[in-house]
């Protein structure tokens, strides 16, 4: 029945869209959280690698231009005090720079005169680039063992003050000759040469801790902006499709129940479930409007065949009566109530051959029987048999064939 129909497909439909939107939000929102992760996590790792980049820049130059100022000013000075050195100096003061930070600095040369000042492996590369033209600061995250760490490089070229000491031995002041032997390495050095580095090196567990503590909030704010903004799209959906929806729904399931199309869905929007409604309400009073046309026209045919001088009866196509006249009602000595319902093969005596006909009206197209008048014999409800001229004719109703009979009796 289209009742149990209407309503089944009610909760299935609500229910589905329902379901679908909350599937697809939540998958959204894993998505968007994890593409959103993934982006923050890649935007604080830049920002804390620029931030530690800049930190070890800035400390670098520092070095050099505290270790140039001396160079330029200090003289003879170390001889007694070695602290006055300015590679010992520059040192010192990034050292206390940079006490209590995670910043190590230290300053390397490939010929180096402190043993403490040789170049690791990665400080040796970058050395070795170095001496190509355009020497420039370089970083890189770099593994050694099982420790990452970013390291960071300044390139440190020679000016005519550092050739005081770092030109030839024979320049070199008394203390410098002293401590360095004529064929060591660390003289020799040309205006322009790349005569060393500043290396500064940040392990990168402190940083990835700051990542991971400002991603951390990063996702919980998006999170939360993100949560707010499905539950006001699922709010808005619920309202402006789902609700809707399903008032037509109910609506329809309504019509289906009680045949009623008076109904009509109050809701002015200008948009596409504006338009549904709209369709809605213009096709139920199509239906309204065809549905009282019939039951005029019913009630027209009732009128006129109540004044034939003839018995006459409606019938479907599986014979149950749907209209007859008072004159039916004598012939056959039943109530109106009585008559309506029961099926017109009963009360022929050959009943069977009508069935038959109608059967051959439906899959031949034709029959004998219909159209033309015949002589059949009907019996009352007391079971005496009367003769009769019928004839058969069909018209079509809403879903299906009728079939009125006149019967005439034989005199
Ligand atoms: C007064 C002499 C003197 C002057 C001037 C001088 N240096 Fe040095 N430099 C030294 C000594 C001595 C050392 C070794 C210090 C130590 O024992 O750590 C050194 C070390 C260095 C180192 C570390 C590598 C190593 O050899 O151990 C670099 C790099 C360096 N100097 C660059 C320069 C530059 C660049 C200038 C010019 C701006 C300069 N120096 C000027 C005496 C000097």
């Amino acid at each position: 029945m289209p009742t149990g129909t209407g309503n089944h497909m009610k909760n299935f439909t609500s229910k589905s869209v329902t379901a679908t939107f909350n599937i697809i939000s939540s998958l959204l929102l894993i998505v968007l959280f994890l593409v959103l992760a993934l982006s923050s996590y890649r935007r604080e790792q830049e920002l804390i690698i620029k931030g530690a980049v800049d930190n070890a820049r800035t400390i670098s130059q520092q070095i050099i231009e505290t270790r140039d100022y001396l160079s330029k000013h200090v003289t003879y000075e170390p001889e007694q005090n070695p602290d006055l050195i300015p590679q010992v100096a520059a040192s010192k003061i990034a050292r206390q720079l940079t006490s209590g930070s995670n910043f190590y600095v230290r300053q390397v040369s490939l010929r180096y005169r402190n043993p403490d000042n040789r170049p690791d492996r990665f400080e040796t590369e970058q050395l070795n680039a170095f001496k190509g033209p355009n020497p420039k600061e370089i970083w890189s995250v770099s593994k050694e063992g099982n420790k990452k760490s970013l390291r960071y490089l300044l390139p440190m070229t020679a000016d005519q003050s550092c050739l005081a000491c770092h030109g030839s031995y024979e320049s070199a002041p008394k203390f410098i000759q002293a401590r360095f032997p004529k064929d060591h390495f660390s003289y020799g050095y040309q205006v322009g040469e790349i005569i060393g580095a500043v290396s500064v090196a940040v392990p990168m567990e402190g940083l990835y801790r700051q990542i991971r503590h400002n991603l951390k909030r990063d996702v919980f704010y998006d999170g939360i902006v993100m949560t707010i903004f499905i539950i006001i799209t699922g709010w808005i959906l619920h309202r402006s499709i789902i609700t809707p929806l399903k008032k037509v729904t109910a609506s329809i399931s309504d019509v289906a129940k009680t045949g009623n199309f008076s109904q009509r869905i109050e809701l002015k929007r200008s948009d596409e479930i504006g338009e549904l409604i709209n369709s809605y309400n213009i096709l139920m009073s199509e239906l309204d409007h065809k549905t009282r046309q019939r039951i005029e026209s019913e009630e027209r045919y009732r009128n006129f065949i109540e004044i034939a001088q003839s018995p006459i009866v409606t019938f479907m196509s599986d014979g149950k009566i749907l209209i007859s006249n008072q004159k039916t009602e004598k012939l056959f000595g039943l109530t109106k109530e009585e008559l309506l319902g029961q099926s017109i093969f009963e009360f022929m005596e050959r009943g069977e051959d009508l069935k038959n006909a109608l059967n051959d009206y439906f899959t031949v197209g034709k029959s004998d029987l219909i159209g033309t008048t015949t002589r059949q014999k009907v019996r009352d409800v007391c079971g005496r048999f009367f003769e009769v001229d019928m004839v058969i004719s069909v018209s079509q109703s809403d879903q299906s064939q009728m079939f009125s009979a006149i019967l005439r009796t034989a005199k």
